[in-house]
């Protein structure tokens, strides 16, 4: 099994959201999601998936993290519901953890056994929307912790304002091929 998250921050304040929303919109790092993610298993929180259209992202596989049993998902065959993070401490596959930031976090505090394999970093340098209003959602703990535990294993890749960078855990047993994948779908560039 790998653990990979896939966020896009903004520059020194490591912000991702305001209020339910991204507050950017770079239609490249859209693009460049939906390459790595296609046809794999997302992890998200329940308000992150609440913010997809329509409740979903066509063709991935979404399991979605709530603390309430009875979550009604959109599409049950490819949706499933998680209660218990501690599930994908031993699961079975390959899981692009997707956000929001209380289950980034979750899993960068969760130990070895939950703390992803890999991670693929955007950060993007432009301003944030000044029109949005609610509360700024940063992800700042797990800034320090790919600092601290993780070393870059890739070029930067920069493009719209956004610098794209690849970072494996320290000491953890790396699945070369989904790093392939990985580096493969953020040089296909369209
Ligand atoms: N820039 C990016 O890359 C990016 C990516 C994704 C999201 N975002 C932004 O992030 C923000 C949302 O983040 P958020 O932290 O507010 O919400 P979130 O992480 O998407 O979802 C929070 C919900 O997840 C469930 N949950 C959290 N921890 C759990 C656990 N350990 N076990 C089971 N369920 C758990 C709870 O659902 P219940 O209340 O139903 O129990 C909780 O209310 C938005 O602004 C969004 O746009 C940004």
């Amino acid at each position: 099994m790998t653990k990979i998250a896939v966020w896009c921050r903004h520059k020194d304040d490591n912000i991702i959201g305001i209020g339910p929303q991204i507050p950017w919109r770079i239609s490249s790092d859209f693009k460049r999601f939906r390459r790595i993610t296609k046809g794999q298993t997302l992890i998200a929180g329940q308000t992150t998936y609440e913010s997809f259209p329509n409740r979903t992202l066509p063709e991935r596989k979404i399991m979605v993290l709530t603390f309430d049993a009875g979550y009604e998902v959109s599409d049950k065959q490819n949706h499933q519901v998680v209660t218990d993070i501690n599930y994908f401490k031993e699961a079975e596959g390959d899981f692009y953890i997707a956000g929001g930031a209380s289950i980034y976090k979750a899993f960068f505090a969760g130990g070895n056994a939950l703390m992803p394999e890999i991670i693929v970093d955007s950060m993007y340098c432009g301003d944030l929307n000044p029109e949005l209003s609610g509360p700024k959602i940063d992800i700042s703990p797990c800034i320090e912790a790919m600092k601290q535990k993780y070393r870059q294993i890739s070029a930067d890749y920069e493009l719209d304002n956004v610098v794209t960078t690849v970072h494996v855990r320290k000491g953890a047993f790396v699945d070369q091929s989904v790093l392939k994948h990985i580096i493969k779908s953020i040089e296909a560039e369209d």
